[in-house]
């Protein structure tokens, strides 16, 4: 990807492990950056961890600028008051409600009444937090997801209070990085990704605590049936292409015989109370010796990136692009007879 450096100014509070990730994101793909700690061992940390990231992201071709280049647009600071140039302030911090509310008074004691304010919560409604900032107007929930400077994947999200025209502004800006970002217009929980994923989980622990199938084989089924066709399209273009009258006739024979229960599966429990957590400790839904969870994770990190190249090769926009171009190479055709 070829990127040039604009002069856009970014704010970002907290660098952990997902600020560390959005900050890269954000440098690659051209913005100065100004990264608050607001943890002393965010100092410590974020810098090489972002340097990581940023070699990885030359080695695998998504920016041409070397880590120093890069990083000679990022100034990381303990400061609040240095976000005040910034037109756009992320934050991502702890998921905890009181932590985010300190951060937002500091941010916006700096940041002019223009600036939007933006949170990464993975599952705080927006309509809860709007009510702890100045200007709920200019507030609005800014899902990414990791590794953020790989996938193209970021949730805009609205509160009932947001100006629809800052919202457009931070859809035109997220473009412009490289993202395909999804505008949720109307709060609602978990937003739209980690509903429709939270319902194929409770799917999933329906067949395998009733019997229907293992752990091994739903993975198996997800990978090669789903995961066969989804960087490609949606839910709804997989439909228009293999026929509606089908999904029609199954869903209506479906969707009843469907779980519905709203208990918290009986094998997550079961894994969580004993303290297992994946590949983190070695005890999740399969066991993993410290070398298997080691390979696993190598192994996403290469997938992640060769799947991000898979993604620009069949962009969102890939039908009108094919087409423009075949309508020049017709008319090149045209004009030579
Ligand atoms: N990890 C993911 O995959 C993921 C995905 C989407 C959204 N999120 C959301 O992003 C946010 C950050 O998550 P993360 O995974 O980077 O967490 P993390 O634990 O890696 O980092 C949290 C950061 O919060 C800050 N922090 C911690 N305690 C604080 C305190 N007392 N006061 C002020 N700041 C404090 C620090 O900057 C710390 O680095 C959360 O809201 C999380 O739900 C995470």
């Amino acid at each position: 990807m070829t990127v040039k450096a604009e002069s856009e100014e970014i704010g970002i509070v907290g660098l952990g492990l997902m600020g560390a990730s959005i900050v890269t994101a954000l440098l690659i793909s051209g913005n100065r950056v100004v990264g608050v700690a607001p943890l002393a061992s965010d100092l410590e940390n974020g810098p090489s961890k972002i340097r990581h990231y940023l070699e990885i992201a030359q080695h695998h071709g998504l920016t041409d600028f070397s880590p120093e280049e890069n990083l000679a647009r990022l100034t990381l600071t303990e400061d609040y008051a240095l976000l005040r140039g910034c037109q756009l302030v992320m934050e991502c911090v702890v998921e905890n409600i009181e932590v985010k509310k300190q951060v937002y008074a500091k941010v916006e004691d700096h940041i002019s009444t223009d600036a939007i304010l933006t949170t990464n919560t993975s599952a705080i409604p927006n309509t809860v937090l709007k009510d702890f900032v100045k200007y709920p107007r200019r507030f609005m929930g800014m899902h990414w997801a990791e590794p953020a400077f790989t996938t193209k994947f970021l949730e805009i999200v609205c509160n009932p209070e947001t100006d629809t025209t800052l919202a457009e502004k931070l859809y035109a800006m997220a473009t412009g990085w490289g993202k395909e970002p999804i505008l949720v217009r109307k709060d609602i929980r978990g937003f739209i990704t980690n509903r429709i994923m939270y319902a194929m989980y409770r799917e999933a622990f329906n067949l395998v605590e009733n019997g229907y199938a293992t752990t091994e084989d739903v993975d198996r089924a997800c990978r090669n049936d789903g995961g066969h066709w989804m960087t490609f399209c949606g839910l709804f273009r997989y439909m228009d292409l293999t026929g509606l009258q089908a999904y029609y006739a199954v869903m209506n024979d479906l969707f009843p015989t469907l779980s519905n229960q709203t208990e918290v599966p009986q094998l997550i429990e079961n894994i969580v109370q004993q303290g297992g957590n994946g590949i983190t400790n070695g005890k999740g839904f399969y066991d993993y010796t410290p070398e298997e969870a080691k390979e696993w994770e190598k192994a996403y990190e290469e997938f992640a990136f060769d799947i991000s190249k898979l993604s620009t090769k069949y962009p969102i926009d890939l039908i009108e692009k094919r087409l423009s171009k075949k309508e020049i190479s017709e008319s090149l055709t045209v004009k030579k007879t």
